[in-house]
């Protein structure tokens, strides 16, 4: 019984030359029943059910040791040990992140350094040190994710919380810039997701005006999108700036003329913008006496849109190689 316990087999031909040794006609028990003849007939019952028992444990080994061997030798038959490991495929930066790198590459040119704040914000930072009315619609459970038990935890809706996060740490001069993920309660579609990604500027220093504002904006889109690319900015309104303005380029694809893309009017939105709300310095613990800012906010996913034509949001998430392995990144 030991000896059967103690079987070992490299090969399945290993295994099966174990089998012809035990098992066969001429096998170990089969000659071991040829001996049966000769027990004494009081022993005969005892010896006869050791023997089947050993007959029984034998085909089981065998058969687990000729399984295993064929296993590790069908896992074998993938392996090519003599493969060169190289060249190393290497992996692609997400599209976003290729944007978002070059985004923060133009404007750390210009001054500015990163910023962060939490995804998980309190209503002061996100809304009311913003300048947000208690009724402003943006509140609305439509828009923000709550937690339940916790009505002034939730996940920001836009990184302009990071403004008053950096106010509160910063002294002006500040010229801040923060990349992030932003979250908002809409259904997901092609042209709308639950959680996107922005880039907040905001610059607060003595003199600020609106023109060094449309200067940097301009710079930026050129370069981004080109050296020929117009900017125009329209008359808008958040809660936080004051005056407030969108921003459009001319349409990169068409050159303005007026193509599909850009609906036939030559321009395409790319971000928002204005001179900080005084109300908002003040809610910061900045003196708007002395000091004036600008700040703006675009959605990353609207710039990929807009450099790579990106047709549905929901690529960004997906995470499926196909699409990622389009991006190359130069940094
Ligand atoms: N927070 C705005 C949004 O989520 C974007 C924005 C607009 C940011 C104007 C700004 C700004 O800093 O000045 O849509």
């Amino acid at each position: 019984m030991q000896e059967v316990a103690n079987l070992t087999a490299a090969t399945a031909e290993e295994a099966e030359n174990l089998r012809i040794k035990y098992l066969s006609k001429k096998g170990i028990i089969n000659d071991l029943m040829g001996e049966f003849r000769t027990v004494p007939a009081e022993l005969k019952k005892e010896v006869g059910m050791k023997i089947n028992e050993l007959k029984q444990a034998t085909q089981e080994k065998i058969t687990a040791l000729k399984d295993m061997a064929q296993s590790q030798e069908q896992a074998g038959d993938d392996l090519d040990l003599t493969r060169t490991p190289y060249p190393i495929k290497l992996g692609t930066r997400h599209p976003l992140t290729i944007v978002k790198n070059e985004i923060v590459d133009i404007f750390s040119r210009l001054g500015f350094t990163l910023a962060e704040g939490p995804e998980v914000e309190d209503d002061w930072h996100v809304y009311s040190s913003m300048n947000f009315a208690d009724d402003h619609p943006a509140r609305d459970m439509q828009d923000t994710f709550f937690i339940e038990a916790h009505p002034d935890i939730i996940l920001r809706s836009h990184t302009s919380s990071v403004q008053a996060r950096t106010m509160e740490l910063q002294k002006p001069p500040i010229r801040a810039l923060c990349p992030g993920r932003v979250y908002r309660n809409e259904a997901i579609s092609a042209r709308a997701h639950c959680f996107f990604h922005q880039v907040e500027g905001l610059y607060v220093d003595k003199s600020v005006s609106f023109t060094d504002l449309k200067q940097v904006l301009l710079l930026f889109a050129q370069e981004m999108f080109g050296p020929d690319t117009k900017i125009r900015l329209r008359p808008s309104y958040f809660p936080f700036t004051e005056p407030s303005a969108e921003m459009d380029i001319s349409c990169h694809l068409c050159g303005g003329k007026g193509c599909s893309f850009c609906k036939h009017t030559g321009w395409v939105e790319i971000l928002g913008c204005g001179m900080v709300d005084p109300a908002v310095l003040e809610a910061n613990g900045i003196d708007s006496k002395e000091y004036t800012g600008y700040a703006f906010g675009m959605g990353i996913e609207r710039i990929t849109n807009l450099k790579y034509q990106v047709k549905d949001l929901r690529m960004f998430s997906e995470n499926d190689k196909r699409f990622l392995d389009e991006f190359t990144a130069a940094n």
